[in-house]
């Protein structure tokens, strides 16, 4: 597209943005708006319903027992457990008027564990979910707070209210809708002007964010508005509301969602003032009666500051205020590894080519450093870390993981953080001045980075370096598979070789005769020491070799009569027997190929080969596939 015909179409876009905007917006009287009312009830929600709503509206799944959902689906990743605690004990509770409502809800985790990603996503959700149907807010029109209209009923009116629209109104109206209801309405509340409100953080619409500042000069302005001299002139008196600006954070999220960051570090005047709003419905502003406000507190904070918090003895009244709701660290490797990707994604990192396994290893590394060495003795860390992932290991059963996530109730609340990890992997970008870095590069810079990273003890240093020989242990595993892997495919027909020969072996054992030696024609007795070499690969034993062996040959003569072809997937054990002798036979070739200094042509070409499908079906580069088969070699010649 040539330039100037795509700025006519970003213009368009925009123009027609500016249309579905129009479309949605709605203006009327309070009369016609309680004929919304009585058709779309939900429009009258408060901020807390409004929330659990839009929450529930983006779908929840429910497998295993654990619901998911998708509102945090693309973003918060592994926390399954902790947002179904947030949502449903706190949200859904709220939303239904019970007392949680009333207190500030306060998320407590670890550093850079996803509270202010879960903050953000309510808050960029809340401002979508206004400009649907199901989450439309009304207010009255030209009030700096967007007062509930509903709050016109005059308190006499309210039981009768209920009984017909089956909704109960809380809060009373403002100072400066009281005023406004005489001066401009002249009382009449039926023709109080009502419009369709769409939040913003930008334009402080329904969202807002307080972050204290300076404990000392911080003015409470900031939070719920302040006395505009310029126009106390004009209305002859402080206590006139229109010589009011009501423009502190918590009137303009009145009806939606304010984030309190710092919430304990903030002077605790700020916090009475929260205080009241949570638990009455109201907070004290200027020289006015207290004012009505519908919104959603949320904080966040760190283990050792609410600690801190709730043993000052100064502070207990507020303990019951607040509820807390843990947000620990992710403890699946799978699920860390999105979470890596999706902020390398959203980085300056994204084009460059981070090898398979790198992201993983780290991984390993991080949620080792998040795990409790587990009480039942017969689970080590590393498998604890693997049962966590889902990954099914012999001997345990679901039920045993259960068993482990219990024997914690505060699991992930430390360990190394993500963004650490991040850190890490960006400065071993820039050392090795190559657009591309592998599982080493990163652990490396893992470990050299526990130097400088201020928080960690002595004590933990030892245990993390430790984690490291695990991620890296580990990662060897993974490596020498894929490279065997890369190499056994094109060993396809040695696997079935292989296997025609053990089967001519098994055969003539069974049968109790000798084979003949397909070269000289001369007789033989059976391999016994090749079909051995192949049955321990999954642990048959020389007891049990017999009937092994039998077994597979009325499989075979089963598979004859009905006129199949007895091959290389017929036979499930037989088929991973004759895979495991293949890859331990082909240490050697793997181990002599990736290691020569002096490849002869043919080891060139396997080379070449192998190098060609690390590229096209496993996901490396040239650069890194190079590497990990310099490595694998390394490692087969230890
Ligand atoms: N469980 C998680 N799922 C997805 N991203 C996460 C998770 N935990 C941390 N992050 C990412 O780590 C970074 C720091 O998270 P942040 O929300 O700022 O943490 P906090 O506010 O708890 O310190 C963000 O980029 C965030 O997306
Ligand atoms: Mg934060």
């Amino acid at each position: 597209m040539k330039g100037e015909a795509r700025t006519l179409e970003i213009i368009n876009k925009i123009r027609e943005h500016r249309e579905n905007e129009k479309q949605l917006e709605w203006r009327g009287t309070f009369k016609e708006y309680l004929e919304l009312v009585k058709e779309y009830p939900h429009i009258a929600q408060t901020s807390h319903s409004r929330v659990y709503n839009m929450i529930k509206d983006a779908g929840v799944v429910e497998r295993d027992n654990q619901k998911m959902y998708k509102f945090f689906g693309d973003d918060i990743f592994g926390l399954e457990e902790s947002l179904e605690k947030l949502v449903e004990e706190y949200f859904h509770s709220a939303a239904r008027r019970l007392d949680v409502k009333k207190r500030i809800l306060m998320l407590m985790g670890p550093v850079s564990g996803g509270k202010s990603t879960i903050v953000t996503m309510l808050k960029r959700g809340l401002e979508q979910y206004t400009r649907t149907d199901a989450g439309a807010v009304y207010a009255i029109e030209g009030c700096p707070m967007h007062e509930d209209p509903l709050h016109l009923i005059p308190p006499h009116l309210r039981e009768d209210f209920y009984e017909e629209y089956g909704i109960s109104v809380e809060g009373h109206l403002s100072p400066l809708n009281m005023m406004r209801l005489e001066k401009e309405y002249n009382g009449n509340i039926e023709d109080v002007m009502v419009e369709r409100i769409f939040f913003s953080e930008d334009k402080r619409i329904g969202v807002g964010t307080f972050s204290p500042s300076d404990p000392k000069s911080q003015d409470i302005a900031d939070l719920t508005g302040s006395i505009d001299f310029s126009t106390i002139a004009e209305y002859g008196s402080e206590s006139d509301p229109r010589a009011y600006r009501f423009d502190g954070e918590l009137n303009k999220a009145n009806r939606g969602i304010m984030e309190f960051q710092e919430m304990l570090k903030c002077d605790e005047k700020f916090l009475w003032h929260l205080l009241s709003l949570s638990e009455e419905g109201n907070f004290k502003a200027g020289r006015f009666a207290l004012i009505s406000a519908d919104e959603l507190i949320v904080a966040h904070t760190n283990e050792a500051e609410y600690k801190a918090f709730i043993n000052n003895k100064k502070n207990e009244a507020l303990h019951s205020r607040i509820i807390v709701m843990n947000i620990p660290y992710n403890l699946k490797v799978t699920e860390e590894e999105r979470i890596y990707e999706k902020m390398i994604d959203k980085s300056d990192m994204a084009n460059v080519h981070i090898a398979p396994h790198a992201l993983r290893t780290a991984a390993i590394f991080s949620i080792l450093t998040r795990l409790k060495e587990p009480k039942n003795q017969s689970v080590d860390l590393v498998k604890k870390m693997k049962l966590y992932d889902g990954e099914e290991l012999e001997g345990f059963k679901e039920q045993d993981v259960e068993e482990l996530k219990k024997e914690y109730q505060d699991e992930g609340m430390d360990g190394i953080d993500p963004r650490y990890v991040i850190n890490r992997i960006s400065s071993a970008i820039i050392r090795k001045d190559v657009q591309s870095i592998n599982a080493l590069d990163v652990l490396r810079s893992l470990k050299d980075g526990l130097d400088q990273h201020a928080s960690i003890s002595d004590e933990d240093k030892e245990r993390y370096l430790d984690f490291i020989a695990a991620a890296r242990k580990e990662y060897d595993e993974a490596a020498k598979k894929e490279v065997q892997k890369a190499f056994v495919y094109s060993y396809e027909e040695s696997a079935k070789t292989l296997m025609d020969n053990y089967l001519d072996n098994v055969e003539a054992y069974c049968n109790k005769n000798k084979i003949k030696d397909p070269l000289t024609g001369e007789e033989m007795s059976p391999d016994e020491k090749l079909m051995r070499s192949i049955e321990e690969q999954i642990g048959i034993s020389e007891n049990a070799k017999r009937a092994f062996r039998e077994e597979i040959l009325i499989r075979i003569s089963a598979y004859a009569r009905k006129g199949k072809k007895f091959d290389y997937n017929s036979h499930e054990r037989l088929r991973e027997a004759i895979q495991q002798k293949l890859f331990a036979d082909l240490k050697d070739v793997v181990k002599i190929t990736t290691s020569t200094k002096t490849p002869d042509e043919s080891q060139l070409k396997k080379i070449n080969e192998v190098i060609a499908r690390l590229i096209d079906e496993h996901g490396y580069n040239s650069v890194s596939a190079n590497e990990l088969l310099r490595y694998v070699g390394s490692l087969l010649n230890r």
